[in-house]
């Protein structure tokens, strides 16, 4: 691929810039500076260098991001800045959309990507991946509230059930919980037909994806074999 083409693809600009990036010297390719825009590099395991910046390329983006309170989901935010605002320019630029959504006071993991086929598939709710959350609520965490919300309780929106796929009491005033579909505000709707009340909320894994080694605000990219265990049918 040509390598303003590869700039323009990874989200670098628009083409005129792309090119313009080249021609002022700033990228290079296994440590040498290149000039000429329409020099053809190979794509598989490419690394380049953007002022300075190591970028390797991906035909598709799928980013992990650690969420921090006071960002919305939403591309249009309308009281919070949006979590796209803590991704890099390229990554906004090409266009990348969290898969699902986390409300504003949520902390914790949220996947990120370009590719819309993958949004849907694990958005579906053929797609059973497990997303594990911890609570903090507002009252004791009885067992009784455990069992129900295994068992299974009914939203207003829907007559039919939902239930944790697991679910344990972490502490006096602590649960963890693991939904396996998405619906909008499930958790705090869960915990609320058991009679408590979800004060905080923190997604710590989707599929076999934790936070590990990313701190609040920061981000990092899914490798190729965490994306084919995360679209792996279970
Ligand atoms: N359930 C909620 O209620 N809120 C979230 O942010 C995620 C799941």
């Amino acid at each position: 691929m040509r390598l303003s083409q590869v700039l323009f693809s990874q989200g670098f600009g628009t083409r005129r810039e792309c090119e313009g990036l080249v021609w002022h010297g700033l990228v290079s390719v296994g440590g040498r500076v290149i000039e000429e825009p329409a020099e053809e590099v190979d794509t598989e395991g490419l690394v380049f260098t953007v002022q300075g910046r190591d970028w390797r390329f991906h035909e598709k983006a799928l980013v992990l991001l650690h969420k921090p309170t006071g960002h919305e989901c939403s591309q249009k935010p309308k009281h919070h800045p949006s979590v796209l605002n803590l991704l890099p320019p390229p990554l906004r630029n090409r266009g990348v959309q969290p898969v699902g959504r986390l409300d504003e006071d949520t902390t914790g993991l949220l996947l990120l990507t370009d590719d819309g086929t993958l949004i849907h598939r694990l958005t579906s709710p053929k797609h059973h991946v497990p997303k594990v959350y911890e609570v903090t609520a507002k009252h004791e965490v009885t067992p009784g509230q455990v069992a129900q919300l295994l068992a299974g309780v009914v939203l207003d929106d829907d007559p039919a059930p939902v239930r944790a796929a697991a679910c344990e009491a972490t502490g006096e005033t602590t649960l963890r919980l693991t939904l396996t579909e998405g619906k909008y505000h499930q958790v705090k709707r869960m915990v609320a037909a058991v009679g408590n009340r979800v004060e905080g909320l923190h997604r710590s894994a989707f599929g076999e994806l934790t936070l590990k080694g990313v701190p609040s605000g920061a981000w990092r990219w899914v490798s190729a074999a965490e994306r084919e265990q995360l679209e792996r049918k279970r």
